[in-house]
């Protein structure tokens, strides 16, 4: 029988594929290009599978020992494959322990600069602006009295607005205040009026965290008390301070409540086409300067309550209060 193409020679191709397929594998420098050589020698339509449909031209007698021969070739190029895959695996891991060494011997480069939290320095920027228009600064404990955070402030035991300031109880009527607005019983206790103060310090409620929302965040505490003090004064401090804070931003007054001031509203400031809530505040209820022994007749005032997170994710474009708290050096490092 006449063959297009000898024994000899199919097996010569064999061989040839043989020594080239090995110096390519040899050759591969990653795992990319030798899957690339596996499917170009070993796949459906690669070198091997066209050799071997050459095979139809042999004799029955001939086949055999070519299919065999093709069988070992097969084994070794795949042994070939798999040992060039784990040495370049372990290869790119030396490479890579040997990239990620640290010397722990190597002298420093110099000292980086530390960078002050935001929520510091917009928290010093309000209490200077407010230092600018003869106010001081005064502080109160983290750790309150219910009395202070409550009951004094015109919360009575039973008064619902202690349920939208839950926090955490400590025992013995000791509580993490919800506020900075304490401060301004314990100062009036201890001042005289007239008085102007600004009390700036931390915050707890039992608030689930979120984009909005932190179990610990910071207020600045505003409270004036004076003869003749009335709503204008309230507002024309409120925009005087707001206008050098913000600049020029659209604000409004809300009516309100909150059980300390009478009439009570909440700032909002017009920020990304809407207008964001900055703080709360209001002409001091006279039942909270009554209970201080201040006769309410003589005696008036305005306060008010800001939160600083607040102010600083507009002051900067932040969109949640989270990253103040994650000392993601990334994000600190911006300011
Ligand atoms: N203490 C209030 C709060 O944390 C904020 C506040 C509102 C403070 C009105 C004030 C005030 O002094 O007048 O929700």
């Amino acid at each position: 029988m006449k063959s297009d193409i000898s024994l000899t020679q199919l097996t010569d191709q064999l061989d040839l594929l043989e020594a080239e397929a090995a110096s390519d594998i040899n050759d591969a420098k990653d795992s990319d290009s030798l899957e690339k050589i596996r499917v170009n020698l070993l796949g459906k339509k690669g070198r091997l599978s066209i050799v071997l449909g050459a095979m139809s031209s042999l004799s029955a007698e001939e086949r055999p020992l070519v299919g065999q021969r093709a069988n070992v070739l097969k084994k070794h190029l795949q042994n070939l494959l798999s040992q060039r895959i784990e040495y370049l695996k372990d290869k790119s891991m030396t490479e890579r322990l040997d990239r990620e060494t640290l010397d722990v011997t190597a002298m420093p480069t110099g000292t980086p600069f530390g960078k002050r939290h935001p929520l510091i320095t917009t928290t010093e920027d309000i209490v200077d602006l407010f230092c600018g228009l003869g106010y001081s600064v005064a502080e109160g404990p983290e750790i309150e009295t219910d009395e202070y955070n409550f009951t004094a402030l015109n919360i009575p035991e039973d008064h619902p607005a202690r349920d939208m300031q839950d926090t955490f109880y400590l025992g013995g009527q000791r509580l993490l205040r919800t506020h900075t607005s304490p401060v301004q019983i314990r100062y009036l206790k201890d001042n005289p009026p007239p008085v102007r103060i600004v009390a700036p310090g931390r915050v707890y409620r039992r608030d689930a965290v979120d984009a909005t929302h932190s179990p610990v965040f910071h207020q600045v505490e505003v409270l004036a008390i004076d003869e003749g003090l009335d709503f204008s004064h309230l507002r024309g401090t409120v925009l005087a301070f707001l206008t050098a804070f913000f600049g020029d931003l659209p604000v409004r007054f809300r009516a309100s409540y909150f059980p300390f001031t009478e009439p009570s509203a909440e700032v909002d400031v017009q920020w990304r086409g809407r207008w964001l809530e900055v703080m709360g505040c209001g002409m001091v209820d006279p039942a909270v300067l009554e209970g201080l022994g201040l006769d309410p007749d003589r005696w008036s005032g305005f306060a008010a309550g800001l939160g600083v997170e607040r102010f600083c994710m507009v002051r900067h474009g932040i969109d949640d209060i989270r990253r103040f708290y994650t000392s993601d050096l990334r994000f600190l490092e911006q300011f």
